[in-house]
């Protein structure tokens, strides 16, 4: 079976969660390769509704292996709570396992993550407040703690030791916060890892040879190609890299085994958090937007900005992922919406028109989207069951955005649900 990557590739919350999900049902096994819980994957079946951070969204069906790689961060207490939560709701989590070598992500990164936003003041970026970020900084400084120290006591309290040491000094003579008491965090944290040591597992072994073996292997990212910390709108981005290059280093498998790379975007467009946002609209289209698209975060609740469809950001997705197919989600949040506008490329401030996203966001300031108007539908789409299905004008929609993007489309989402995926031949 050919091996998919699935990646957003906008600002993230394109709607990979519900994606996987429905991949996942032919699939063997569902790996995570980064980021970590300021992910918030979104699946709904039979009604109900789940929200994942840290285990890889395969995990409703009972026969499909979850793994997370070792690229992501874990925070403990957020993992054991997502498996007590999935359990409570019939979801034994038996197959599930998590690679010696992810970074754990320490009560100082989340103290950290805070007070340097707060430093940083206006110039803020908006994160998550999960502690990505710093614990990240560890792992890159060679100073991280990983999820086998987590679950061997003794190399445990002798890392929090050192790490409370230097992490203290930091909290209180820098940003005059409070220092952390080693000793506790010791006694809570070696709980957790008690709990979590019968998943931990080598993941590279685990889909390296389940690639071999021919099976449905499927690669989850989370973030979105936009938030990447190298070719995203940096610094207005995450630590990790959601692209799909990202998968290799973070999940220990080559790319030689990778066959298929799906790229997940919404019919519009939304961040949450800051940063230059080309299309964004600030009106009552945009609110609407908001308000049909149910659109605040599945992490932290907030307000999700909301604008049209972006091509030039599609492109650049398109070429730094190489993708071979698009997934476009919530086409039926457009309807009723009047008529539509997709950005095809950026007017330059001196005049030139490009259809390259700015490699900086100095070049990117002062560029203006250069819109064409397509009609909008009316039609209530979300009943539809198949793409003949749908009205000419949203297939006329989706066809030109195949078209500016470059990219074959084979799903388009009308709703949340699984059965609200319609598949293009
Ligand atoms: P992810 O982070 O990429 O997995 O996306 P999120 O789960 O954070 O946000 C996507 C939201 O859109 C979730 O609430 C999904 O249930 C919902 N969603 C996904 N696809 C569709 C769609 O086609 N139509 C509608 N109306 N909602 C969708
Ligand atoms: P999923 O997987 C949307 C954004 C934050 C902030 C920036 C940095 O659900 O698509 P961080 O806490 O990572 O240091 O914050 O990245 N961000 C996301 N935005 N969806 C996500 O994940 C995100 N994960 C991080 O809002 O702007
Ligand atoms: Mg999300």
């Amino acid at each position: 079976m050919p091996t998919k990557v699935v990646v957003g590739v906008q600002w993230g919350d394109e709607g990979k969660g519900k994606i996987i999900d429905i991949l996942a049902s032919r699939a063997d096994v569902v790996v995570r390769s980064q980021g970590g819980n300021n992910a918030g994957h979104t699946v709904e079946s039979g009604g109900e509704v789940y929200k994942l951070h840290l285990i890889p969204s395969g995990i409703l069906y009972p026969e499909t292996a979850c793994l997370v790689g070792c690229g992501v961060v874990i925070d403990p207490k957020v993992i054991l709570e997502e498996i007590d939560g999935l359990k409570a709701r019939g979801i034994p989590c038996n197959n599930l396992r998590i690679d010696p070598r992810a970074h754990v992500i320490m009560p100082w990164h989340i103290v950290l993550d805070s007070l340097s936003e707060k430093m940083r003041g206006k110039g803020d970026i908006g994160t998550t407040g999960r502690g990505i970020g710093p614990c990240y900084m560890d792992k890159s400084e060679r100073s991280g703690i990983r999820m086998y120290d987590l679950t061997h006591p003794d190399i445990f309290a002798e890392k929090v030791r050192t790490a409370c040491t230097v992490k203290n000094l930091i909290i209180t003579k820098v940003y005059g916060g409070s220092p952390l008491d080693a000793e506790a965090i010791i006694k809570e944290y070696t709980e957790y890892g008690k709990r979590l040591s019968g998943y931990l597992a080598d993941v590279s072994v685990l889909a390296f040879e389940a690639c071999k073996s021919g099976k449905n292997v499927l690669f989850e990212g989370a973030q979105g190609t936009l938030l990447d910390l190298d070719v995203g709108t940096y610094p207005y981005v995450t630590s990790s890299n959601p692209i799909s290059g990202g998968v290799c280093t973070g999940t220990g498998v080559g790319p030689t085994l990778i066959d298929e790379v799906i790229g997940v975007c919404k019919a519009y467009t939304t961040r949450v958090g800051k940063g230059p946002f080309p299309t964004e609209l600030e009106d009552e289209t945009g609110e609407l937007i908001r308000q049909r698209g149910h659109e605040f975060g599945t992490t932290t609740g907030r307000p999700r900005r909301t604008g049209w469809f972006d091509a030039v950001i599609l492109r650049h997705a398109v070429r730094v992922n190489g993708l071979t197919a698009l997934a476009v989600n919530k086409l039926d949040t457009l309807s009723g919406i009047g008529s539509l506008k997709v950005c095809v490329a950026y007017k330059k401030p001196d005049g030139t028109v490009t259809s390259d996203f700015p490699a900086t966001l100095e070049e990117l300031a002062g560029c203006e989207p250069v819109y064409e108007e397509i009609a909008g539908f009316d039609d209530d789409i979300s009943g539809c069951k198949s793409y003949a299905e749908l009205p000419q004008s949203c297939k006329d929609y989706v066809q030109k955005l195949e078209e500016i993007c470059g990219c074959p489309i084979k799903m388009v989402g009308v709703g949340p649900g699984r059965e609200q995926n319609l598949e293009i031949e």
